[in-house]
């Protein structure tokens, strides 16, 4: 039985590997979005009314200033993005747009401001 050591490793590897695959994934944040595809997204999508910049049209909040998302969370500018803002103009694109296709446009919004 020469190959039962290499056997027994080849068995210990493939646990590693599937207790892995069992840790909880931590949540996902705009560092997880590619900002250069979701500048394609956004062109499509979002430049209507946000603008080229992410200065926006009329009073929309300004994406361009650093101030407007200062401080606010991923996780409640993604929520945002998917479900809209209720009656205040802004589409929810949970439904026209994948999962990470809204992180990658939260990654690129996140450049906007300069
Ligand atoms: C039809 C116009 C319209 C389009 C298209 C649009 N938005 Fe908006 N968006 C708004 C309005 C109006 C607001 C401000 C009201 C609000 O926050 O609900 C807003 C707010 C936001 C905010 C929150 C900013 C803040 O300070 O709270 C984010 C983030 C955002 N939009 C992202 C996007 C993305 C990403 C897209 C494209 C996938 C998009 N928007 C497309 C109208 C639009």
């Amino acid at each position: 039985m020469s190959h039962a050591p290499s056997l027994r490793l080849f068995l210990l590897v493939g646990l590693i590997i599937g207790l892995a695959g069992l840790a909880p994934a931590s949540p996902a944040t705009a560092a997880d979005g590619n900002a250069k595809a979701g500048k394609a997204i956004y062109e499509k999508h979002c430049i209507a009314c946000h603008g080229k910049t992410g200065k926006g049209i009329g009073t929309l909040p300004n994406l361009s200033d650093p101030r407007t998302l200062a401080g606010r969370p991923d996780a409640q500018l993604f929520e945002k993005i998917t479900n809209g803002g209720q009656g205040s103009g802004m589409p929810a694109w949970g439904g026209v747009l994948s999962e990470p296709q809204r992180w990658d446009v939260l990654a690129y919004i996140k450049t906007l401001a300069k």
